[in-house]
């Protein structure tokens, strides 16, 4: 089960990410969370102490690393072939909810003050995450899928795009949904969090029907989650918060919905 999640900054893709890797996990997946945010936190929501998430280089920044793997003495030509599964080995740590997780950094658009070599190893270590291991991937992504390289895109089997009922967030949701579909995503799904009422549940709704946008689900507005991330400790260890519960039910309608990945 693959699975990339996706979405505005701050709309809850983090928090989801984390819900549904610890989901699978619960019910017997192994499974890996990568976080490919350019602030990273997902550590935290898995579990990880601000501390010991505070500690992990993500991997577009281990230069050692990104230049063990690209570098042919000659300046600006790089490797393209080269093994990542050891890095998936090395660079992958079992947090606290029995979830693996490996902080990637982000995969900058290509032109713009080029990060080649970084981005050729991220490339690569997503493409044999996604189409080559077969544990269960979550990932956690900032930017929209164009980012994941489409060859690679077409063989996530699920994207997952959240927004709250902010028309920005709406949009860029659209956008995202059609860049996908492009690049031959097939399952899309859109969730609707921190829900706080009938009219922002209205409006949601309004706007996918507009807009050829599937909903999957919505997640509550829970005053309980905002509390926790203030106190450093993950949501998720409080099962009884509302909107924790239906992340864990999502995951839960993930796996029956792709019957296939059940148990392996
Ligand atoms: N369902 C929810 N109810 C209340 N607060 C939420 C909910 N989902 C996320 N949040 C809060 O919103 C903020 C952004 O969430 P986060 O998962 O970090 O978003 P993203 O990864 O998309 O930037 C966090 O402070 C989190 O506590
Ligand atoms: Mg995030």
């Amino acid at each position: 089960m693959k699975i990339a999640i996706s979405g505005k900054g701050g709309v809850g893709k983090t928090l989801i990410s984390a819900g549904l890797a610890k989901g699978f996990a619960d019910r017997g997946l192994k499974t890996i969370a990568i976080d490919a945010d350019s602030s990273p936190n997902l550590g935290l929501t898995l579990g990880l102490s601000a501390e010991e998430a505070r500690k992990i280089t993500p991997i577009s920044e281990n230069k050692k690393l990104v230049d063990s793997k690209t570098n042919t003495g000659y300046s600006g030509v790089y490797r393209l072939t080269f093994s990542v599964d050891d890095i998936v080995r090395d660079y992958s740590m079992l947090t606290p909810f029995g979830v693996n997780m490996m902080v990637m950094g982000t995969v900058q658009s290509m032109g713009s003050g080029c990060m080649c070599a970084p981005n050729a190893v991220i490339r690569e270590l997503l493409r044999y995450l996604i189409v080559e291991r077969d544990e269960a991937v979550v990932l956690d992504m900032e930017a929209g899928v164009e980012h994941i390289g489409r060859g690679t895109a077409s063989h996530v089997d699920v994207l997952l795009v959240v927004a709250d009922s902010n028309l920005k967030a709406l949009e860029i949701a659209k956008k995202i949904k059609d860049f996908a579909k492009t690049a031959g995503m097939k399952q899309i799904y859109l969730i609707a969090n921190r829900v706080m009422n009938d009219l922002q549940k209205k409006a949601i709704i309004d706007f996918a029907e507009k807009n050829d946008l599937e909903i999957l689900d919505f997640v509550p507005f829970d005053q309980g989650i905002i509390e926790k991330d203030m106190q450093g400790v993950s949501p998720l260890s409080f099962n009884e918060l509302k909107a924790v519960k239906t992340i864990d039910a999502i995951s839960e309608n993930l796996l029956k919905k792709n019957k296939k990945f059940n148990k392996n």
